[in-house]
């Protein structure tokens, strides 16, 4: 099989590196793909949301599938595009359809579904410019700290948790007015849950599902999970309170309900879902779903996975993927993300990477490097993310913590307390 991935970053580098290894597989291309992606596969210097681009490529040469990376090719709509498309519409694309990525493409539509079919999640308003009274009105019955999310895809930058109640009267008012453009003139209220966040991931062909392993993500650029929000700093997998009671939880109350009700929609969804989840004493509520594989928890769950994972596409792609067994590495695995100085605000690229051929006993996952003049260079605010396997969390994070001294480049940065909190 000939297999076409798009995405650029560590997420796609850990996918293309599981995909590499299946026998199905004569030819992986990764567009754009990255300096590490080259190294499991060909990248083409294609971007992922340029159909015509793609639709050429996979003409001309004979691709069999093709895989979806990030969010923004399917919400813009590349299944559909396939699907509609003559010379396409017989290649499998992994990744939902237009109308399923609203899930993540719309939060007030991702709320609405979830009402729909019973999913619990935090009570919430949707307001926009029309019934702003409405909305400083609901903020009132609520109690601190506030939650506003921008309706619309804002590269993880479109939530505000407001500690005080004039605050988030002020921050509403100035989201609808433009602060994230058209993404923000429908805004999502939230109550604010307490707990600890764990990511949930499935494989569905729109019918059955298959449960991955599940992971928890790093998101503040402090230690002790202080300063700005990021794409994500590091990962862990399995997480410790995610037990046979609460994954129970989760699939009773959260997972079947949501492919269920993609199908009871008619929504056509063939691909991952990520439940963003959080643990509310005990009990699992969703906090969003998101389309595709999280970042970086997919440089922990892919070592995880024992099986095939292009079989489980199969799987996916001809409806039959209950046939399909997942099986799951039972050692946990752990990734740690050297990030540029300054991220994730203002931060300098093009310095050179050292070290890389030192790692020894972990899986080094490229995510925001290229290549320039022969040399690996840093060309992203998150740069190289640094997985291990370990017979608990411990010994993992040792292990990537031993080699992020081994990578350098200037201004490098790291966590050191990645799983503190488990
Ligand atoms: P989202 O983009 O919806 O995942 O929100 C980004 C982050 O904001 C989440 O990962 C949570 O840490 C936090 N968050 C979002 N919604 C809530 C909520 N209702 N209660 C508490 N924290 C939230
Ligand atoms: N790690 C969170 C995300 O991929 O959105």
């Amino acid at each position: 099989m000939k297999l076409l991935l798009l995405g650029s970053g560590g997420r796609e580098h850990a996918l293309a590196w599981k995909i590499a290894q299946s026998p199905k597989i004569e030819k992986l291309y990764i567009a754009p793909g990255n300096a590490g992606t080259r190294n499991v596969g060909e990248n083409v210097a294609i971007k992922a949301d340029d159909f015509e681009a793609v639709k050429e490529f996979v003409v001309k040469n004979g691709i069999n599938m093709v895989v979806v990376g990030p969010e923004d090719p399917l919400v813009k709509g590349v299944y559909n595009f396939f699907k509609e498309d003559e010379a396409l519409k017989n290649i499998p694309v992994i990744g939902p359809s237009k109308a399923g990525a609203v899930l993540e493409g719309s939060k007030e539509f991702a709320k609405e579904f979830m009402m729909r079919h019973h999913i619990p999640t935090a009570g919430y308003k949707s307001v926009s410019a029309d019934n702003l009274e409405e909305g400083l009105a609901f903020l009132e019955t609520l109690e601190a700290p506030y939650v506003l999310k921008a309706d619309g895809l804002c590269a993880g930058k479109g939530v505000l948790i407001l500690p005080t109640l004039e605050e988030a009267k002020k921050e509403l008012k100035e989201m609808l007015g433009g602060m994230f453009g058209n993404a923000s003139a429908t805004v999502v209220i939230e109550e604010f849950l307490s707990g600890i966040e764990c990511s949930v991931f499935v494989l569905t062909d729109g019918k059955s599902y298959k449960i991955l392993p599940e992971a928890k993500d790093y998101k503040r650029i402090g230690e002790g999970d202080k300063g700005l929000n990021t794409g994500g700093m590091g990962s862990i997998s399995p997480v410790p309170f995610a037990d046979k009671a609460w994954m129970q939880k989760v699939e009773d109350r959260i997972i079947r309900p949501t492919v269920e009700g993609l199908a009871s929609e008619g929504i056509d969804y063939k691909g991952f879902i990520f439940f963003g989840l959080i643990n509310v004493k005990g009990e699992p509520m969703i906090i969003e779903y998101n389309v595709r594989m999280g970042d970086p928890e997919t440089e922990s769950v892919m070592l995880r996975i024992k099986s095939d994972l292009v079989e489980l596409f199969e799987g996916v792609a001809n409806g039959n993927l209950s046939e399909k067994t997942l099986e799951i590495d039972e050692r946990a695995a752990v990734c740690v993300m050297l990030v540029s100085g300054g991220y994730p605000e203002h931060y300098d690229k093009g310095y050179a990477i050292s070290g890389l051929d030192e790692v020894k006993d972990s899986i080094v996952f490229h995510a925001g490097t290229a290549l320039k003049d022969g040399q690996v260079v840093t060309s992203g605010g998150r740069v190289i993310a640094i997985s291990s396997y370990g017979a608990n969390k411990e010994e993992a994070l040792a292990q990537s913590f031993a080699n992020a001294q081994k990578i350098n480049f200037e201004k490098k940065y790291f966590r050191s307390d990645i799983g503190f909190d488990l």
